[in-house]
């Protein structure tokens, strides 16, 4: 008999990269929940209708939705109480409050793995200009917090999505702004990169 799908709660579900996983979360087969921030529904910011319009889907898709902040420190260990696995999708300015989820990962006692919001370079080999390196020490910092607490943990380093860096950084349907035909060069144009897989 196969055993039952694990239980999975994503933190930032309705962000870039948190829309993905929810959709491929369900799409395997596991009862997915998301924690979101609340939503004022008399607040008319775009973004807010959008995140709106989400949650509909989300819950048209079976999952779960549990509203609450990541400084609720109860809610945030009632709702990992219900679930098996935690992937955080949190931005960039979140990402030491993951130390609030560790936090209450380590009270709740039943998470059996936790994904922190990494999905760029693998931090402990790579170092970067400021303002990149706080960047890349905050995702070490919680790296050795999920050690030090003892959780299990899978670190993904996915390098760059380029597509996404392509959209905010080209600006490719401005028109306007973008030379269609020239390519610029940073530097001598000789710098070397090296790609691993392993
Ligand atoms: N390798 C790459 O090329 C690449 C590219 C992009 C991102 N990334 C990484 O992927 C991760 C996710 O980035 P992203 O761009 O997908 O994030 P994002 O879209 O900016 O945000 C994700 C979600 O986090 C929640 N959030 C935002 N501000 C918050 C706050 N103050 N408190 C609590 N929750 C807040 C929001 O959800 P709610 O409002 O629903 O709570 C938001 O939808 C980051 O670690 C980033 O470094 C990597």
């Amino acid at each position: 008999m196969a055993s039952p799908k694990n239980k999975i709660l994503i933190f930032g579900g309705t962000g870039y990269l948190g829309k993905f996983m929810v959709k491929a979360s369900v799409s395997q087969g596991h009862p997915t929940f998301v924690y979101v921030r609340p939503i004022n529904p008399h607040d008319a910011h775009p973004s807010n209708s959008n995140k709106l319009q989400l949650h509909t889907q989300f819950q048209s898709m079976g999952v779960t939705i549990f509203h609450g902040g990541l400084e609720e420190h109860d809610k945030l260990v009632m709702a990992l109480k219900q679930v098996d696995v935690v992937i955080s999708t949190l931005p960039v300015p979140q990402h030491l409050d993951q130390l609030k989820i560790l936090k209450a990962i380590k009270e709740a006692g039943n998470i059996k793995r936790f994904v922190p919001s990494e999905y760029g370079n693998e931090v402990d080999r790579v170092s970067g200009l400021p303002p990149f390196e706080a960047l890349l020490e905050n995702k070490r910092k919680i790296r050795r917090a999920t050690e030090a607490a003892g959780i299990s943990y899978t670190y993904v380093s996915a390098n760059a999505f380029a597509a996404y860096f392509i959209e905010y950084l080209l600006h490719p349907h401005d028109q306007s702004t973008t030379d269609q035909h020239h390519v610029k060069v940073y530097g001598s144009g000789h710098a070397k990169d090296n790609y691993s897989i392993d």
